[in-house]
């Protein structure tokens, strides 16, 4: 059979700044949080590699999209980091930042490929969050500030913007389940974070229409589909409750412009409610999007919770659900994540039959491997696994496809093994395979693979 993708389908992969860049000296960008973080705990990062051992785009930006244009990619997304462009945040604007950037764009369009860029990719300039960070109204403010002077300096040549990069993650990450800076464990500061980072997501979507600027602006969420270990109420409860969490917290306010009631009310009942400014309501209608970026790895699995919860612990999500392990369930051997493909085609039935079929796409699918040196044959990793997760995703895609679903490309996660955070190397994910002492770059067998599938724009099966 033969899986035909629609006209000027947008094939191509996503990277970051942070993850890629380099050249984090203070005279080249200002410190983040990762920075700061990795001083202060360097064990807290796998075989303790930080943010600055990376593929050094920063210096090989015209090899890299040489690369890219060698894979067919006819799109690409990558972030700014506000700390280079702004190194404390609010203030003088870095022209070294602004001409690398400006590099990054032009070389990308004369080779054909689309920028898609990202405003915050997990990258908090220091000093943003030593005022607080996402907690903060002033950082939502000096947030909307860097998004417009994005849009000023490269809004005539970039048509696809997109506020954040799974803004529930720094949130999770840095307020409940300590994998971001700064460590927190408290459910409503995780709360209020969230709530500013939609403020601030409203505030640069504001910026751009009332600057009418080209093209369309967006956010890239990281969608879980929650399914429920039975039909019993209580884990279909459980489900719901997941899915208020931790998809529809940032879905309905981007896509219907305000908050699911019963997620409200549910916070409510449990005193865990962000405060709220007269405005915020309008603001946050005002924040509609124009393009959804969807991220998908792996589904949620939920039930209800087997024991009581303690009442005088302080309040987290798992009092509402608890995880569940499906016996017989598809894992990715080289990860640990679940593998099931139909859940993209599930997220895209959701968003056409509950939210008005938004004109949207896949920002991220991918598969981590750890070691994935073993696969090694004669100098190029074969990566017939990764062929095979991106078919069997295609595959449910192009079924959402056929049956309306305005799904308008397909990226990958990533291009370049890169760095990821307090994972560092541990699992890599690129198209090209890295090395990180001799900066060798070599494609692998799914990048030449994804290099045909994107000028047949399909592939037989
Ligand atoms: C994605 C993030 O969700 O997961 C990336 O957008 C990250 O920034 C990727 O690198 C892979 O994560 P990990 O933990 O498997 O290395």
């Amino acid at each position: 059979m033969k899986y035909q993708f629609p006209e000027a389908f947008w094939w191509g992969s996503a990277s970051s700044a942070l993850q890629t860049e380099g050249e984090s000296q203070p005279d080249a960008r200002g410190e983040t949080t990762w920075d700061r973080w990795y001083q202060q705990q360097p064990t807290r990062f796998h075989q303790q590699v930080g943010p600055q051992d990376t593929s050094t785009f920063y210096q090989h930006w015209r090899e890299d999209i040489a690369l890219l244009k060698q894979l067919n990619h006819n799109s690409f997304r990558t972030s700014i980091s506000w700390s280079r462009l702004i190194p404390d945040g609010t203030g003088e604007v870095n022209p070294q930042a602004v001409a690398f950037y400006n590099n990054v764009i032009d070389e990308l369009l004369a080779q054909g490929i689309k920028p898609f860029i990202t405003l915050f990719h997990f990258d908090m300039p220091l000093v943003m969050q030593q005022q607080g960070g996402w907690e903060s109204r002033a950082v939502v403010e000096a947030f909307s500030r860097y998004a417009r002077l994005c849009f000023e300096l490269f809004g005539d040549r970039v048509l696809h913007w997109f506020t954040f990069n799974e803004p529930i993650v720094p949130v999770e990450g840095g307020y409940l389940y300590d994998f971001h800076y700064p460590n927190v464990v408290d459910f409503k500061r995780a709360a209020t974070a969230a709530y500013h980072t939609v403020l601030a997501h409203a505030q640069a979507v504001r910026a751009f229409r009332a600057g009418q600027y080209p093209g369309e602006i967006g956010i890239v969420l990281n969608l879980t589909p929650s399914y429920p270990r039975s039909q019993h109420p209580a884990d279909v409860k459980a489900a719901h409750h997941a899915d208020l969490l931790f998809n529809r917290s940032f879905l309905d306010p981007v896509l219907r412009g305000e908050y699911p009631a019963d997620l409200v009310a549910l916070l409510q009942s449990y005193d865990q409610l962000p405060a709220c400014q007269p405005g915020d309501a309008e603001l946050i209608a005002d924040g509609k999007i124009d393009l959804l970026g969807i991220n998908y790895y792996q589904p949620r699995r939920v039930k209800c919770r087997d024991s009581a919860v303690n009442l005088q612990s302080p309040f987290m999500p798992e009092w509402l659900f608890d995880n569940y392990e499906m016996p017989g369930r598809k894992m990715n051997p080289y990860r640990g994540w679940e593998i099931y493909e139909p859940g993209i085609y599930d997220i895209l039935t959701n968003l056409r039959v509950n939210y008005d079929n938004p004109r949207c796409f896949i920002s991220e699918n991918g598969m981590g491997v750890e070691n994935e040196q073993r696969f090694n044959q004669n100098g190029q990793i074969n990566d017939q696994y990764r062929i095979e997760f991106v078919t069997g995703h295609l595959k449910w895609l192009h079924k959402g496809i056929s049956e309306g679903s305005q799904c308008l490309g397909y990226h990958m996660w990533t291009f370049i093994d890169n760095w990821s955070w307090c994972n560092a190397y541990k699992n890599r994910y690129g198209f090209v395979q890295l090395d990180l002492a001799t900066q060798q770059r070599t494609v692998k067998k799914s990048g030449e693979w994804f290099a045909r599938t994107a000028v047949d724009n399909g592939f037989n099966e």
